[in-house]
């Protein structure tokens, strides 16, 4: 039987994922199934059961559910531990069910791998203290960074997560707070995109020869990619990058292959060069 792989979310219909989970299968020549799930918010639990009980391997988990998906596990790697969500799902040999996220690791692979970006000494703002920043968290900070500034509209949300990490170089404030200071990477994790808005951060945030990074993608350039590119971002980037290797990530769990990224995102931008753009 082909090993059975999907990605649940709610909704699901435009996820890319099973088009990248079936390149990478295609290039390293594994023979597997991985499809598209619509879970159901008032039985999350069920729908997981119920793929893993029909022969399923592994599962991607994508919104609303990570948080869902990290209760469920019966066994959870220390990062998912550290980030309270899980985005993929793996059996394991003794039918128990552990969980992992890759998250973290896609946004610094992307920024790192694909387009070069030196973490080393550099100034970072993460914006937003929500699902999406507390999942990157661990994987930013095993970078060299200098310093990580979370901001957030609702400050105490930020002040939080930063006294969780525990990490001196860490600190939170409101938007507000941010005014006079610059940074070398500004990363755009609040959800504000979705209904079309960029955080209220001033222009002047965002050093000379600095680089924006939305973790969100969309088929048009996302609003926060456009204000990177308007203020003169080295790089502005969105996060399709970040997806494809976050699911890298997890093909190199389930499968033990680490497949390779960037004809596959090539493939994905296809003529969406905005995504990336030179000053
Ligand atoms: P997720 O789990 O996807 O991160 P979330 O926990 O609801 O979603 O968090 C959304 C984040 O986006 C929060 O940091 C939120 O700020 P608040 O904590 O102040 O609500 C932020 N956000 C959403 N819309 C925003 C907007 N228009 N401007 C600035 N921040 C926004």
């Amino acid at each position: 039987m082909v090993d059975k792989y999907a990605v649940i979310g709610n909704p699901i219909a435009h996820s890319k994922s099973p088009f990248i989970h079936a390149e990478f299968a295609r290039q390293t020549r594994h023979d597997m199934a991985y499809g598209r799930i619509l879970g159901n918010p008032d039985d999350f639990a069920g729908d997981v059961h119920r793929f893993f009980a029909a022969g399923g391997q592994g599962m991607n988990v994508t919104l609303p559910f990570k948080e869902r998906a990290w209760e469920l596990v019966d066994e959870r790697n220390p990062r998912a531990e550290r980030v309270g969500a899980v985005n993929t799902l793996t059996l394991l040999p003794d039918g128990r069910l552990g969980g992992d996220n890759t998250d973290g690791i896609g946004l610094v692979r992307d920024l790192s791998e694909n387009h070069g970006f030196d973490f080393g000494g550099k100034r970072v703002l993460l914006l937003g203290a929500g699902g999406a920043s507390r999942g990157v968290l661990p994987s930013l900070l095993e970078t060299g960074l200098d310093t990580l500034v979370i901001a957030n509209r609702t400050a105490a949300k930020a002040l939080d997560l930063a006294a969780a990490t525990a990490a001196d170089r860490v600190s939170g404030c409101g938007l507000e707070g941010l005014s006079g200071r610059r940074f070398d990477l500004i990363i755009n994790a609040t959800s504000a995109g979705l209904d079309g808005g960029v955080p209220a951060i001033h222009r002047d945030c965002l050093a000379l020869g600095g680089w924006t990074y939305d973790m969100f993608y969309g088929d048009t350039p996302t609003p926060f990619l456009r204000w990177g590119r308007e203020r003169g971002a080295a790089w502005a980037l969105d996060g399709l990058g970040m997806l494809v290797e976050q699911a890298a990530e997890s093909f190199f769990l389930w499968r033990g292959v680490r497949p390779s990224t960037p004809p596959v995102i090539a493939q994905l931008r296809g003529d969406q060069a905005y995504s990336q753009v030179l000053r």
